[in-house]
Parts: C-alpha cells; sequence; structure tokens
C-alpha cells in the first residue's frame, strides 16, 4: 500500500511538470485528485483494511492528497504569471515609433480680422457692445428712421422670421446691418440710464444676413462692424480724424482715403470713406471699376431722430456712427477675388491664413 501510494505521487508529480496551461492545468486536477483518481480510490477502499492498517493508510493517503493539492497550487501560480508575462510581452508598446500627425488649429480669417479692427477700436477707446442677430422690424428699421415702404428698404433685401403682420410693423428678422445695436447701446447707455452716463464710444461687431443672390461679389451673410460715439460735443471733425487713424492702423500710414457725400436714412450728414485701390494705386483698373478707389465704410453724425429714439436729446447731444464690411477689408487686403471662399469652408483656403 506505502509503496502503491508513492507510486501514485511520484507519476503525478511527473506528469505536472510538464503542465504549460491553464487547461491541462484543469485536466491534471480531475485526473489526479477527482473522484475517480489514484489516491480518492485509495480512500474508497480503506473500508477494506484491517483495524490496524487502516489508520496508518488513510493518514498517508491525506498526505499524499496533501502534497498533490500543493503542488498544484504552485503550480497553477506558476502558469498564471507565464500566462501575464506573455501577453505583456505581446502588447508591448514601441515609444519610439512616430505618431499620427495632429493638424494646427487656426483662426477663421473672418475671426481674426475681426478681432484686429476690434483691437484697433479698442485702442481707440471703443468698448464691444454685442448686440442680437434676431431683431424686430422696429430696431432693424423703424428706430433708424426707416419707416415701413421707404425705399431704403430695398437696399438691403431681408430675410423675415415672421412676417404674418400685414405691413411689416411688428415683423421679426434677422439684422440686416449692425445698425439697429446703435439704438440699443443708446438705450442702455443713455443719460436716462444713471449706471451708465453718457460720453459713449462703443464697437458692435456681428454677423449680418441680407436676401440676396450669391456672386462672387456678394454674400447672404457677412461679418459687419459698426461703430458709435455720443457725446455732448461730438463734431463731423471727430468723425474724421477718428476713421482716419482707423484706416491708417489698418491699411497702412501710407495709404490714401478720401469722403465722398453719400445718403443713409440714420445719419445727416452721411459720408462714404474711400482707400486708393491697392491694384492700380488709384490710375484706375478693373477692380476699381477705373475709378482709382474702393469704398471701405459708410458713416456720419448720428441723426436727430435716432438720438431721440435712442433716449438722448438731439439739442444737448451729438454723435457719430460707422459701419463696414469686414470680409471685403480682407478682400482688398489678400487680393481674394471670390467672396464665397469665407463661408465655403474649403480648408485648402482656409489654411492659407
Ligand atoms: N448700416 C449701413 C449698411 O449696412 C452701414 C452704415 C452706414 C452704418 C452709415 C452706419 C453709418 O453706422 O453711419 O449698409
Amino acid at each position: 500500500m506505502q509503496e502503491n501510494l508513492k507510486e501514485i505521487e511520484k507519476n503525478a508529480l511527473a506528469e505536472l511538470e510538464s503542465v504549460q496551461d491553464e487547461g491541462a492545468l484543469d485536466k491534471w486536477r480531475v485526473t489526479h485528485l477527482g473522484r475517480s483518481s489514484a489516491v480518492m480510490q485509495v480512500f474508497a477502499g480503506l473500508g477494506s483494511l484491517s483495524k490496524e492498517e487502516r489508520p496508518v493508510a488513510g493518514q498517508q493517503a491525506n498526505q499524499v492528497k496533501q502534497a498533490l493539492e500543493k503542488a498544484l497550487a504552485e503550480k497553477t501560480g506558476e502558469v498564471k504569471q507565464a500566462a501575464l508575462q506573455q501577453s505583456l510581452a505581446a502588447e508591448r508598446l514601441d515609444v519610439t515609433l512616430p505618431g499620427r500627425p495632429c493638424r494646427r488649429g487656426r483662426l477663421h480669417p473672418a475671426t481674426a480680422n475681426l478681432r484686429r479692427i476690434l483691437g484697433i477700436l479698442a485702442g481707440m477707446g471703443f468698448q464691444v457692445y454685442t448686440s442680437r442677430d434676431v431683431e424686430s422690424d422696429e430696431y432693424n428699421f423703424q428706430l433708424l428712421n426707416i419707416p415701413p415702404h421707404h425705399p431704403a428698404r430695398e437696399m438691403q433685401d431681408t430675410f423675415y422670421i415672421d412676417s404674418h403682420v400685414e405691413d411689416g410693423t411688428y415683423a421679426t428678422v434677422l439684422r440686416t446691418h449692425t445698425s439697429p445695436g446703435q439704438i440699443r447701446a443708446m438705450r442702455e447707455f443713455s443719460s436716462a440710464n444713471p449706471q451708465n452716463p453718457p460720453p459713449i464710444r462703443v464697437a458692435l461687431p456681428g454677423m449680418v444676413y441680407r436676401f440676396e443672390q450669391i456672386t462672387f461679389r456678394s454674400e447672404m451673410q457677412f461679418y459687419q462692424v459698426e461703430g458709435l460715439a455720443v457725446g455732448e460735443t461730438i463734431t463731423f471733425g471727430d468723425l474724421k480724424g477718428t476713421l482716419l487713424e482707423f484706416a491708417r492702423r489698418m491699411f497702412g500710414r501710407e495709404a490714401r482715403f478720401r469722403f465722398r457725400a453719400d445718403h443713409f436714412p440714420f445719419t445727416e450728414p452721411s459720408a462714404e470713406m474711400d482707400v486708393e485701390c491697392y491694384v492700380c494705386g488709384g490710375k484706375g483698373c478693373p477692380v476699381c471699376k477705373k475709378s482709382g478707389w474702393l469704398e471701405i465704410l459708410g458713416c456720419g453724425m448720428v441723426h436727430p431722430a435716432v438720438l431721440e429714439n435712442g433716449g438722448y436729446d438731439p439739442r444737448r447731444f451729438s454723435g457719430f456712427a460707422f459701419g463696414m464690411g469686414t470680409e471685403r477689408q480682407l478682400m482688398l487686403r489678400y487680393k481674394i477675388n471670390d467672396i464665397r471662399h469665407f463661408w465655403g469652408n474649403d480648408i485648402r483656403f482656409l489654411e492659407q491664413f
């Protein structure tokens, strides 16, 4: 019996030597420690032994069983460790491999230009005032001295959001220009509001929308920057001086400019400002339509009715205003010949800035 048990243990341990993975380990356990294994057979046969032999044989069988269990536990640890090492080796990262190229983002040229304009205006004392994109007909037109049926409405074809009111008086529109922000700023800063006393100098940037045929020259949305100054002693001389200085910082000290009389309902008198054509240097070419000049902005002294609508007494206060389309300036600066590039989102165009 003793010999037999030694043999059983020796065979089992020898077999365990060659076990390499968890599958084989499980098989080994069933064969050598399972119900029908040799050691278990010894336990089953104890009953047929004599009273004297039984405890000795039982004890020896127990020792073998425990030895096998201990060997199994050790081997299990080894196999698991080996499996872990193997998977670590297989999944090792090569940190010296080159990474995936990561493209650098940048500002959209229109955004960068807008910031440049606002930076120049801020340097001249203009505070940025953000107004809304969705406006009422009242703010977009009427308070700016453009009554219903006024011909100036035709200058700016309008996106009406709700036009169920027949005469358009209370319709909602996408702003066709940043000028309605003038009224909002004036009302917020008016003398009636002790928190924000005049004088005011604000710059109003934002997208404007026009119901227009899209061509290389005109888009249905573009940025404008509006400027407004209101105070007790503001004159047309202030307007000219401010805009000339702005334009020189924007287009360079050597550029030449001129003012031309024009008409806008919300200013009186009104003017347009031109820069000398960059293409021909003023001689006349197709870009400037042979005039030698390119228009850059509209401006004027704030109309008394508009001052009044903003909460200022026109007998005491005066002001000047100006408005410019900003993509157009970029087109002049970088000689871009198609305004549709700006919102076409072609990365090849945008990456050039
Ligand atoms: N709002 C005008 C437009 O969109 C531009 C403009 C002209 C604004 C004269 C002004 C101004 O503030 O004084 O065409």
